[in-house]
């Protein structure tokens, strides 16, 4: 099987990960950790969402965020939209793109937004149209797609059916979401096989792993080898879902560029400014980095890295 030349790196740090943190950060802690980020090389940042602070408080100064961070050329700086308020919110914040989320499960629908599948896409046909009149581009995202905390496993027919949906409907790609992280290598595998031989294009898909069960990397090596070349990780490993509870970070950027490192393919990312973010995110929540690469570089190194400066 032959691995993609060069992937594409979205980072969801400081949208999925900070989301789900208890500790309240500033605008100006979470504008430089996007500052950072754009300078060690990402070009797809995920930098906030526009859905209700009564659901996601963390998030709730997006718009700040994005009036605050430096704007790198050819950086794409995005955002979750639920509906046509978070549009409207996203395209006064100047957003590159947006991102519209769904869920293979009705459960999870309704804990993540409160509507069933059907109500949530049909409400994404306007956010829909009207991204497109504002020459926005859409992501899609499909969560639990290697199985749902509330109804356990998931068919892969169904993940095929909705990625299909949101591709016709619009979305340019459509982000996996392995949401807790209780896929495996086979299961990645068996789902890939069902999406590709069921004529998804393999380039307009990306993976989402969060590293829960610690399978994220044994799962993103397989996507890589069924030629999927866009993936999404998180400076850190921070992150999770609010309303997947127990459910951990997303996979470490820093882990991802030492795998793809190994592998030879390019990704575009300077390391060590990747480590620079990394330490960065990890002082401001004071505690160490999830990044097991990281801490291995930072060991090696003699920084004190990922640690609170206090400790
Ligand atoms: P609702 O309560 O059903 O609807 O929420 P509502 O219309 O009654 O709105 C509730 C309140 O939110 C109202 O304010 C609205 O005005 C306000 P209140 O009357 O209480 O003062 N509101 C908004 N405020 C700001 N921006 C908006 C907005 N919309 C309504 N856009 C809704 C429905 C969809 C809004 C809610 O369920 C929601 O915000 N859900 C988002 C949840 C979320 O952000 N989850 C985490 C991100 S998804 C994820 O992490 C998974 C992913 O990483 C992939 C994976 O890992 O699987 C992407
Ligand atoms: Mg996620």
């Amino acid at each position: 099987m032959k691995l993609p030349d060069k992937v594409c790196l979205v980072e969801v740090g400081p949208r999925d990960g900070l989301q789900n943190e208890a500790t309240a950060l500033s605008v100006v802690q979470k504008s430089t950790l996007v500052d950072k980020l754009s300078a060690c090389g990402l070009s797809v940042i995920e930098t906030g969402s526009f859905v209700s602070a009564r659901w996601v408080p963390q998030m709730a100064d997006s718009g700040d965020v994005f009036s605050t961070i430096r704007r790198y050329p050819g950086v794409r700086y995005t955002a979750l939209t639920p509906n046509e308020r978070g549009l409207d919110a996203a395209i006064d914040a100047d957003v590159s793109e947006v991102a519209i989320f769904a869920a293979v499960t009705e459960s999870f629908s309704m804990k993540n937004l409160n509507a069933s599948i059907a109500a949530t896409l049909s409400r994404y046909e306007t956010v829909l149209s009207r991204a497109a009149a504002a020459g926005l581009p859409v992501r899609g995202y499909l969560s639990c797609v290697l199985g749902c905390p509330y109804e356990g496993a998931v068919a892969p027919e169904a993940v095929r059916r909705l990625t299909r949906h949101l591709l016709d409907a619009g979305c340019h790609e459509v982000s996996l979401g392995d949401t807790i992280g209780t896929g495996t290598a086979g299961s990645m595998n068996h789902l890939l096989d069902v999406l590709l031989d069921g004529g998804i294009p393999v380039e307009r898909l990306a993976v989402h792993c969060h590293d829960t069960y610690g399978q994220a990397l044994a799962n993103i090596l397989v996507a890589l080898q069924r030629g999927v070349g866009t993936i999404d990780t998180s400076v850190s490993g921070l992150g999770g879902c609010p309303f997947a509870v127990g459910a951990t970070g997303n996979v470490a950027t820093e882990d991802v560029v030492y795998l793809l490192d190994g592998l030879g393919i390019e990704h575009g990312v300077d390391l060590d400014g990747l480590l620079d973010a990394s330490r960065y995110i990890s002082e401001q929540l004071g505690r160490e980095t999830q990044s097991r690469a990281a801490r291995a570089l930072f060991a090696a190194r003699g920084i004190a890295g990922g640690h609170s400066t206090s400790t």
